[in-house]
């Protein structure tokens, strides 16, 4: 697998050529990194087919791939290098490949802590204010907006932060879980998710609210249940027994339990020092929201196609009808029950079986997980009417401007339908119009393909945005859609725009 058999050297060298992919380097044993000031495009992948020998997917030592190996769907299934070995190597390359990281995200965004004023999430988390993708240099949100996709493209204009933001170790990839995630659930149980490989890259205050407010569907009157207090295997009875049915206690017991993963499992094929029980539902899906906790997508090949995920919400999974960002799954029962059969180990079923594949049941252990999730509701919006439009009684004329242009000229409502803000469809946004493909840090920046509509109820409580997480504000989504559909907003309208977002 290329990061491990890479060394410090090599990673060095790709970390000066800032747009280079990773892979390259680690994949062409001996060869010099490729001229950073080269072409941009990879001419395989524009061409509509995937490079060659593409890496071999993570996990287990194995050979670089050189130029004639074969490629592969498939990983290694055998352990090639000792355990101690493998946790040694990499904690000592991980500092190098969290500076290259680190050096993306400063050179994407402003990562500085500006709340805004008179908005916070629904716990009192303050929401990030202002655009933090940067400009281009020379450019302006206006001078952009007024060229063509084509002449945005061909003078390289798309901002970087606009682009797939990649894995902070894309070659690698694997669930990463945030700091304080980590720290509260030691607490609470002693269970470990600390990878010796990899931290989370996004500081805590552009991420969702911790630990997260839980609405029930069930029990509006209650408002929030959570207590204040992170939901694990330690805590939730004592906190839900009464106030559920016994089989949505049943439900939320196995939403909390870890089962055997890619990355936390009792195999030498893993990322965590000792042994691991694995992962849990709620350890991403953090109190049915999220904590942000991010991973490759399970469905694509070869690995640097396969796009970064940020864990979404399960807030109204009741009302939607489509499940992952392009598996399109149609209910929470598939999608529960094949979570833990191929997501969690990277759509590789030969993998899940060496790790320990935990096959749910569907009529009882499924079911009941499921309606629990399908009790989540959205966070109180007490803005919004019956219908989910503004009542012009609560509303500032500024977010009633901003609903105008919503459903008017910026065109959002087409694809974001009331009351729940989504038409529960895919669509392709086609934002490639906007660059030329290029291998970053080991994540090929393309094509995304269709991709779900996510609904915008409490989209406050849930930043970053986008399936990858590549925008870390509201303010930065407009630019983005903006420019996308080429709806040529003025700031006024923009402003608006975003303080009607604000209420949803
Ligand atoms: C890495 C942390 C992680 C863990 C652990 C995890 N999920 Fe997810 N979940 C995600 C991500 C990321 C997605 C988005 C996947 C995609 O876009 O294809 C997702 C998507 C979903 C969705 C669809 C949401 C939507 O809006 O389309 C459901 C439902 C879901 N997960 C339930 C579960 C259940 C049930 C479990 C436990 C069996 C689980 N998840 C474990 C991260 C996680
Ligand atoms: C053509 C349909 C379409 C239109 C029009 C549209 N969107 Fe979206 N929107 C989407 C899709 C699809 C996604 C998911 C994209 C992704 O995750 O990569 C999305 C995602 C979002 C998100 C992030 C959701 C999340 O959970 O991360 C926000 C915010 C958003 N849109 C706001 C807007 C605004 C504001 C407008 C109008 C200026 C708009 N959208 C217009 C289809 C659309």
């Amino acid at each position: 697998m290329p990061v491990k058999k890479m060394d410090v050297s090599c990673l060095v060298a790709c970390t000066a050529a800032l747009s280079l992919g990773l892979v390259h380097c680690a994949s062409t044993p001996g060869a010099a990194p490729e001229d950073p000031t080269g072409p941009r495009e990879a001419p395989p992948a524009a061409a509509g087919t995937i490079a060659p020998a593409g890496p071999r997917a993570p996990m287990n030592a194995d050979p670089p791939p050189g130029p004639d190996t074969p490629r592969t769907s498939y990983l290694p299934v055998e352990d090639k290098e000792p355990f101690a070995a493998v946790v040694a190597r990499m904690k000592a390359e991980k500092p190098a490949v969290m500076k290259r990281h680190q050096t993306l995200l400063d050179e994407r965004y402003d990562l500085s802590n500006r709340p805004a004023q008179g908005v916070t999430m629904s716990r009192g988390k303050p929401v990030q204010a202002g655009v933090r993708v940067k400009l281009p240099k020379g450019t302006t949100w206006e001078g952009l907006a007024a060229l063509t996709p084509d002449a945005i493209r061909e003078q390289g204009l798309w901002p970087r932060g606009f682009l797939p933001l990649p894995h902070a170790n894309h070659p690698e990839g694997g669930m990463v879980f945030p700091k304080f995630h980590i720290d509260e659930l030691k607490r609470q149980t002693a269970r470990d998710l600390t990878r010796f490989d990899l931290d989370f890259d996004l500081p805590d205050h552009v991420i969702s609210e911790f630990p997260a407010p839980i609405y029930l569907t069930t029990r509006p009157d209650l408002g929030d249940v959570s207590r204040g207090q992170l939901v694990t295997i330690d805590n939730f009875y004592e906190i839900f027994n009464g106030i559920l049915t016994p089989k949505q206690l049943e439900g939320l017991r196995l939403l909390v339990t870890p089962f055997p993963q890619m990355q936390f499992n009792a195999t030498a094929d893993r990322r965590s020092e000792r042994a691991s029980l694995g992962v849990a539902c709620f350890d991403c899906h953090a109190n049915g929201h999220t904590n942000n906790a991010f991973h490759l997508v399970g469905d694509t090949r070869p690995q640097e196609f396969r796009h970064r995920v940020d864990t979404p919400t399960l807030r109204g999974v009741n009302i939607q009808r489509l499940f992952g960002s392009q598996r399109a799954l149609k209910t929470v029962e598939d999608f529960t029950e094949f979570e833990q059969r191929a997501a969690y180990f990277d759509g590789d079923i030969v993998i899940a079986v060496k790790k320990g594949i935990n096959i749910l049941d569907r009529g009882h252990q499924v079911h009941a997980m499921s309606e629990f999730q399908e009790i989540l509701d959205f966070p109180p919006a007490p803005k919004l009417a019956v219908d989910g439009r503004l009542d012009p009684a609560k509303a500032t004329p500024e977010e009633l401007r901003g609903e105008q242009v919503f459903h008017g000229k910026g065109r959002c409502g087409t694809c974001h339908v009331a009351p729940y803000y989504t038409d529960n469809l895919m669509h392709n946004l086609r934002a490639e119009r906007f660059f030329k493909p290029e291998l970053i840090n080991g994540r090929m920046a393309t094509a995304d393909g269709p991709i779900k509509t996510f609904p915008l109820r409490g989209i406050k409580d849930s930043p970053p945005y986008l399936h990858d997480g590549r925008l870390l504000t509201l303010e930065d989504t407009v630019e983005f859609f903006n420019l996308v559909l080429g709806t040529k907003l003025t700031a006024q309208e923009k402003a608006d725009l975003t303080a009607f977002l604000r209420v949803l």
